[in-house]
């Protein structure tokens, strides 16, 4: 077969568009009408009322949950849940080793200490590490859908149940995913979500919690949220009540044009996911037709994906030697520009924060806290993300030419690869000198 010449050596670029390939959200006039009309309404909302109780309502039923609770980012609640599950210095919570960090980082300003866990090839927390690193002080488990795809939540949450363990899931990669038919971040006693400018559902910055239990939600809102919401939500029978004037010193609350334009897009959320998932189908397609690369790990009958992202995997031993930097210099010269290696988000467990949390909060950590901790080597989340390349997974019918180029530009360089890799490694010395 004559392959095309690769772009790199100076062939024809698979993809020629100019315009920008990915642009998230996109901006659309219902998303600025709505904007306009929040303006004209109110600019911030100190009670349960207006647009933030239209957002709640309409999040809470989606999810068939009693309370959602927005704030102004997911970092802060996952702060919320950590403060409402009541957690405490020395205390221990089990999370993903592979996540981007703030799944964690809330925890380090109560003492907490994170104990990491292992990923499975998915990408997600694997069950059959967890039980192992359950101790007398654990008291919750975290998980993260990563990339949109569900983890395995019949056993974790069997795991957890058995244990008398709090389960919170961090859904920011995931608005929308299921599980064996159930959203994710229905399965335990908290479910966040960030609702950050790349996020499916996005308001540029925003974040929003679930639960069924009233006890924890009135501990969330008094976290973050003060007088007006928390004298007219929590009943006055509870313990907190009186807390209400001051909540318990944060603000969370979240700004009414950023809610605005998140309601917006979370009435496209079901017909995005569909539309991602048969691009994400096409990305499979091509990616199986090539050995040394392997697609997103799940079970089509039981998890439904929220595909945030499409994260593949380049397998060098199986790939002539070719680099994993190689193939993504010459996927890039073909004018995949979205293409992407995830960089912050890594291993947790070498971070600073999580090695030497007594640097930063001194008065919760004694020194060497967490020394001997964490020393596993978390074998299988460094092989995921050094192997890792990412690609947007497109939400509108309008994209698919700049999808069909992405799948035409992986299959020219992966014929290479396949077919000729002494020329391959040959014409990437000439490109690139390496
Ligand atoms: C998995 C995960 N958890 C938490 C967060 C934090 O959300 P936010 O940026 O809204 O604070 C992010 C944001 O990127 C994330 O990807």
């Amino acid at each position: 077969m004559q392959l095309d010449n690769l772009a790199l050596v100076g062939g024809e670029p698979v993809c020629q568009i100019d315009s920008p390939h990915y642009v998230w959200p996109r901006v659309t006039p219902a998303m600025k009408n709505a904007v306009l009309e929040q303006m004209d309404d109110s600019l911030s909302l100190y009670n349960r009322s207006g647009v933030i109780a239209t957002f709640e309502d309409v999040f809470a039923n989606y999810h068939g949950k009693k309370h959602a609770l927005l704030n102004n980012s997911g970092t802060n609640s996952i702060h919320a849940a950590a403060i409402a599950l009541g957690l405490r210095p020395g205390d221990e919570v089990i999370v993903p080793v592979y996540t981007f960090f703030a799944t964690a980082s809330p925890l380090m300003f109560l003492g907490v200490k994170p104990i990491f866990c292992d990923c499975g090839l998915d990408g997600n927390l694997d069950p059959y590490k967890l039980e192992s690193l359950i101790t007398t002080k654990t008291k919750a488990v975290m998980v993260t859908h990563m990339w949109g795809i569900p983890c395995q939540m019949d056993r974790i949450k069997s795991i957890c149940d058995a244990s008398g363990l709090s389960l919170v899931e961090d859904c920011s990669h995931a608005h929308g995913a299921e599980f064996d038919g159930k959203k994710v971040g229905t399965f335990g006693s908290i479910g966040i979500w960030s609702l950050q400018g790349q996020k499916i559902v996005t308001g540029g910055e925003g974040g929003v919690l679930v639960t069924d239990d009233s006890d924890l939600f009135s501990r969330a809102l008094l976290t973050g949220h003060y007088n007006k919401r928390c004298k007219d939500e929590i009943s006055r029978t509870h313990e907190l009540a009186d807390f209400s004037v001051t909540g318990f010193g944060l603000k969370h609350r979240s700004h009414p044009l950023a809610v605005a334009i998140a309601l917006e897009q979370f009435q496209h959320l079901d017909e995005w996911i569909a539309q991602k998932t048969k691009y994400a189908a096409l990305f499979d397609n091509v990616i199986q037709e090539f050995p040394f690369l392997k697609a997103p790990l799940y079970d089509a009958h039981r998890q439904k994906p929220a595909w945030y992202a499409y994260v593949f995997h380049f397998h060098q031993e199986l790939a002539n030697d070719v680099s994993i930097d190689q193939f993504e210099k010459a996927l890039k010269a073909e004018g995949l520009r979205e293409l992407d290696r995830p960089g912050s988000t890594c291993p947790l467990h070498a971070f600073p924060l999580f090695l030497q949390p007594e640097r930063a909060f001194p008065g919760l950590y004694e020194k060497d806290a967490m020394k001997g901790r964490n020393n596993e080597s978390f074998a299988v989340a460094e092989l995921y993300y050094q192997s890792a390349l990412k690609l947007p997974v497109w939400a509108f019918a309008d994209e698919r030419e700049i999808v069909e180029q992405y799948v035409s530009g992986i299959r020219k360089v992966s014929q290479w690869v396949m077919q000729d890799p002494e020329v391959f490694r040959e014409d990437m010395k000439t490109a690139v000198g390496g």
